[in-house]
């Protein structure tokens, strides 16, 4: 079958069966063309708590999908790959967080949301790159434990120098990765471009950004800009939906290795599948304990951003 065909059989179907597909803007093209919804992780939280489907297909990662279950338990809530993971989610448990607090006391634990259901039970509030730095400004406490991504947490200190923010070693596989070499490289292949920098990334990288965001963020600027070329520096399928949405500009990947290997688990035929006869996925299942805990960070999240 080719890719429009199936794109056509998945609107059937998703539409049949009163399913909303949210996917993460890392997600391929094909797939983001059939979503109801595609955006950065707050805006998929946002997304979860109103979509009036009773079905909602997560394709994204793990963390995504119980963010949705946590914020609408009464829905059906399936992963689209069942080992879509998010290595940086899984880096630290309920003990080491535990140790922490007690290591800094009178903190709040502000957690990045890229963590499992378990580890947001033990934190105070939630945030997402997009709603950090506001949320931690906006907060009461000035004592501030920031977990996992010790990345994001010093760009949060970097824009809120007031407060006591202290971070864990943890952070994006994906993202760290970046160099400062390939980042001067880039910007010597292409001189005219803006450079443009997802927070996960390592402080030397981001202090040579002309922009720091999260993915959404990143699109708003590149499209708002009147810039011609832009250099990425968050995962390559922003590249390719920038360069469909904008032709009339220029968008270069900071490096060929800014791929996420548990984003691209999923494909068009894998949601394909799940829609036509529930083959592959997993449905997301929580006990009500786990929900009530884990929603209350989340819930903060919401109020503050
Ligand atoms: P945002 O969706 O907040 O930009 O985060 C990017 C990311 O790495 C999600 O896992
Ligand atoms: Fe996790 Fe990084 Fe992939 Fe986002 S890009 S899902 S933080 S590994």
């Amino acid at each position: 079958m080719n890719v429009a065909d199936l794109q056509a059989e998945v609107l059937r179907l998703k539409k049949e069966k009163d399913v909303c597909i949210l996917a993460h803007s890392y997600v391929a093209r094909e797939i983001a063309e059939v979503a109801d919804f595609v955006g950065d992780s707050f805006q998929l939280s946002v997304k979860a708590k109103d979509c009036p489907q009773k079905t909602v297909l997560m394709c994204g990662v793990r963390f995504m999908a119980e963010t949705v279950k946590i914020l609408s338990p009464e829905k059906t809530v399936i992963l689209s790959a069942a080992d879509a993971g998010c290595p940086m989610a899984e880096q630290l448990s309920v003990e080491i967080v535990e140790q922490a607090r007690k290591m800094f006391p009178g903190c709040a634990v502000v957690a990045y949301i890229n963590t499992t259901a378990e580890l947001k039970t033990v934190c105070d509030v939630c945030v997402t790159s997009s709603s950090a730095v506001k949320i931690v400004s906006n907060m009461p406490q000035d004592k501030i434990l920031f977990i996992p991504d010790c990345n994001l947490g010093q760009y949060v200190k970097s824009q809120v120098p007031n407060k006591d923010i202290r971070y864990m070693q943890g952070g994006c596989p994906v993202h760290a990765a970046m160099t400062r070499e390939e980042v001067l490289a880039a910007k010597a292949a292409h001189p005219n471009a803006l450079f443009l920098v997802h927070p996960e990334c390592v402080p030397a990288v981001v202090e040579l950004a002309d922009f720091v965001g999260s993915t959404a963020a990143i699109m708003d600027f590149a499209k708002k800009s009147d810039a011609e070329e832009f250099i990425i520096g968050t995962e390559n399928s922003i590249v390719e939906h920038l360069q469909y949405d904008c032709p009339g500009k220029m968008f270069y990947p900071l490096s060929k290795r800014l791929i996420c290997m548990n984003m691209k688990l999923t494909t068009l035929g894998d949601v394909a599948n799940i829609l036509r006869d529930g083959r592959g996925g997993e449905e997301i299942v929580l006990s009500d304990e786990l929900i009530e805990a884990a929603s209350r960070p989340i819930d903060a999240m919401l109020a503050f951003g």
